[in-house]
């Protein structure tokens, strides 16, 4: 092992053991290398006659730059786009996304918790979190109702395998019981569980009640004090928008600093929350389960072997995107223009609400399962199996929608203009109807 991660791990386990017991395999040989890029570091600070470490090409002190390109950028230094960002992001952006995580997240008020990493987006750091956390055979914790790419960060690419419950319990709410018998079961057998936690979620459009909020942080601890090693992963891809009476923080500030055996995670970012999809800028943070002594260090190795896992593998997130956001969070008119689009998203998801309960018809064909925020909703088919309603309405109406199994199509109503929802679902309706006949 390299000496550096061994550092790290001892940083971590002298804080809190159960925190480095968490880490996988990789996970403990990740370390963020002292190589070229310190080299560099230290020069920028100190090289004052020539500097000739960086693996840029510079002109006139300034990042080297094609005008076609610079035209498009009127009113940004070079610098500010052309060079590599670090690798743990612009400590700027680092620093006001820690704000914000502070100002939204009212349950994070004197918890100890990282300074978030840059990632190129969420998917990259879910994937962070399988490279530091999971190994094969580990077991991860999900409702039925998930994001299907999980599969594939998880299952695929490190070998772990789902236990998947429930999303909704017979009343219609999040199923929280069947989180907790989850936990307690691979409590006594398992002794880790790695719990995957998105709300508002994909695909159903659902985010817990405060109740339902409590109920999780409660289950996870009893798995904890039953003797679990728990990393709860908060992806919060679509935080904020939510539009009726559900949480409106990330379970992230609750489960920070619940229990030793808690390490919780929170997987964030622009794309979806700022409208910048393809910008992919999010960023990855972590609470280590304990306020005691080490806490700093024990965070600052955990942010270095996410740094050493995005060296190993983007090398650094891009560049102008941080850029961008940073001048975006720093705008007046930010909040402002954050909360006129989610008015406009607020408004589709109750004009979905609207016409599903005028349509006394629609409940021939389908059930429509609970939604209160994010971009989503699914409709349970009563008799036409998904997968074949998909593809009648595609090839014969022009209508997209998505068969999330066979029971269920997701309806992205994001993606939908206001005026336009009572025929999308009259649509839908005159698919299943036709087909089931
Ligand atoms: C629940 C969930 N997590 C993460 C992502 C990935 O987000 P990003 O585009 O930031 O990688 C998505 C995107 O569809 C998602 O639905």
């Amino acid at each position: 092992m390299n000496p550096l991660a061994a550092e790290l791990n001892a940083a971590l386990a002298g804080h809190n053991p159960h925190a480095e017991e968490m880490l996988s395999d990789l996970g403990h040989e990740l370390y963020f290398p002292k190589g070229i890029l310190s080299q560099t570091a230290e020069a920028k600070a100190k090289a004052h006659k020539f500097n000739v470490t960086i693996g840029i090409a510079t002109e006139n002190g300034a990042p080297m730059y094609l005008p076609c390109i610079h035209k498009h950028f009127a009113g940004f230094p070079p610098n500010q786009l052309y060079s590599y960002a670090p690798p743990a992001g612009k400590p700027e952006l680092r620093a006001l996304w820690r704000e914000k995580l502070l100002r939204e997240n009212p349950s994070l008020e004197g918890k100890t918790f990282s300074l978030p990493v840059v990632i190129s987006a969420l998917t990259h750091g879910l994937s962070i979190v399988g490279d530091l956390f999971v190994n094969p055979g580990d077991i991860l914790v999900a409702p039925d109702q998930m994001w299907g790419n999980y599969r594939l960060i998880y299952a695929v690419r490190n070998r772990g395998q789902f236990r998947c419950y429930p999303f909704f319990n017979a009343q219609g709410g999040f199923n929280a019981e069947g989180l907790r018998t989850t936990l307690l079961e691979l409590a006594a057998a398992q002794g880790k569980a790695v719990v995957l936690l998105n709300f508002p979620n994909n695909p159903t459009g659902y985010t817990p009640t405060e109740a339902e909020g409590e109920a999780i942080v409660e289950a996870v601890r009893a798995a904890a004090q039953a003797g679990c090693n728990v990393v709860t992963v908060c992806d919060d891809a679509y935080f904020g928008l939510f539009y009726e009476d559900s949480l409106k923080e990330s379970l992230f500030g609750r489960l920070a600093g619940l229990h030793p055996r808690v390490l919780a995670v929170k997987v964030d970012g622009a794309t979806k929350e700022e409208f910048v999809w393809g910008f992919r800028t999010g960023f990855i943070t972590f609470a280590t389960g304990s306020a005691e002594a080490g806490a700093e260090e024990a965070l600052a190795a955990l942010e270095k072997k996410a740094m050493g896992s995005i060296r190993a593998t983007i090398s650094n997130a891009a560049h102008p995107s941080q850029t961008l956001l940073l001048e975006a969070l720093k705008d007046p008119d930010f909040a402002k223009e954050k909360e006129e689009k989610f008015q406009v998203l607020k408004e589709r998801a109750l004009e979905v609400k609207r016409v599903l309960a005028a349509n006394e018809k629609f409940r021939e064909v389908w059930e429509a399962y609970p939604f209160n925020s994010g971009y989503f909703m699914c409709l349970k088919l009563k008799n036409a199996n998904a997968e074949a309603l998909r593809l009648h309405l595609l090839e014969n109406y022009g209508v997209g929608t998505i068969a999330v199994n066979a029971t269920d199509l997701r309806v992205t109503f994001s993606c939908i203009a206001k005026e336009d929802i009572a025929e999308l679902f009259e649509l839908l309706y005159q698919g299943a109807v036709t087909l089931e006949r």
